[in-house]
């Protein structure tokens, strides 16, 4: 058999294979030059800016060990929309495969502002991050909720042209209906899931152990709960999904691409193994020489359902 198609399309942004390294865990990508060859991956989403820098929570507890995962609340720290597309973009570039801004904001103005400034800049996507956990206003305020959601997004579209991924929050009843909402307010993708809202609490001193008092719990911890996610989502738009939620290897990645998702992204496993993304796409291509299927696209969603 010769080499498969790992091959998909995001909207109109099309990537060399479904590995996508998830926001926030690879900052701008500076920090980790010389680890791995980044630009072997289908994107790299970077950390999450705001239109002003923001310090974040105090630095000295944002995160927590859980058993099999993390609790952080860095609090969207970031260098702001003018510093990333002067000092942090460039280098981002210089990987050479595509590059995904992520945006947030306090209302959905300031969203749709940064998306603006985002337009001529040279990024292949914007991911609209309406589900991070550890801020006071905005986050996941509009993400817990189908219209709100539906607002930022319609927000953002109008201002780019740009391919958009919308970023949802776990943390809903129905996950179904808010991917649903962004794609009618004109996702070109949605991406599931940001972390769970998670609480760590030190017996002794009977504080919480991070500083923001609570946070998002990510790692093998969430997968099942985020593959269930990715399938219910998948489900209900025509759009693709990008599944993520503790994946550690080839492995996890297939369990969310049987589910529905048509690329995935690796995050907290990239602490622990700086080529974490890269031991996935080997995975990932192993196994479809393997069941010899030729193109990654026909596994997308072919979970066999017991009756
Ligand atoms: C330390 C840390 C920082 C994160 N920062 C962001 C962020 O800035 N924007 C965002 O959309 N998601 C952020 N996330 C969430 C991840 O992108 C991802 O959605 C989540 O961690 C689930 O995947 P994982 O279990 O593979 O880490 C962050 C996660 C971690 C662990």
């Amino acid at each position: 058999m010769s080499a498969p198609d790992l091959t998909v399309r995001i909207g109109a942004m099309s990537m060399k294979n479904p590995v996508m390294l998830a926001s926030g865990v690879f900052g701008y990508g500076d920090e980790f030059e010389g680890l791995a060859p980044y630009g072997e991956l289908g994107a790299l989403v970077l950390k999450t800016i705001t239109k002003d820098p923001r310090p974040g929570n105090p630095p000295a507890s944002r995160t927590a060990e859980t058993p099999s995962g993390m609790v952080n609340a860095i609090g969207l720290e970031n260098v702001g929309l003018e510093a990333f597309l002067r000092d942090k973009l460039p280098a981002a570039r210089a990987y050479g495969t595509r590059v995904v801004a992520s945006i947030a904001g306090d209302t959905p103005e300031d969203f749709a502002a940064c998306a603006r400034a985002l337009a001529s800049a040279a990024v292949d996507a914007i991911e609209i991050n309406i589900s991070c956990p550890n801020v006071k206003q905005g986050g996941m305020a509009f993400g817990v909720d189908a219209a709100g959601s539906a607002e930022v997004v319609a927000g953002v579209r109008s201002a780019t042209g740009k391919p958009l991924i919308a970023k949802l929050t776990p943390n809903v009843t129905d996950i179904a209906e808010v991917a649903s909402a962004c794609e009618r307010a004109g996702a070109d993708a949605i991406a599931l899931t940001n972390t769970f809202s998670a609480m760590v609490i030190d017996v002794e001193s009977r504080r919480p152990v991070l500083a923001a008092n609570t946070g998002g719990l990510s790692g093998p911890a969430i997968r099942p709960a985020a593959v269930y996610r990715v399938f219910h989502a998948a489900r209900a738009v025509q759009i693709p999904v990008i599944g993520m939620g503790g994946i550690w290897n080839a492995q996890d990645a297939l369990e969310f691409i049987l589910a529905g998702a048509t690329a995935i992204a690796v995050g907290t496993a990239l602490y622990a193994d700086p080529a974490a993304g890269h031991r996935v796409l080997a995975g990932i291509r192993d196994y479809l020489v393997r069941h010899e299927i030729a193109c990654i696209a026909d596994l997308v969603g072919s979970v066999r359902l017991h009756d």
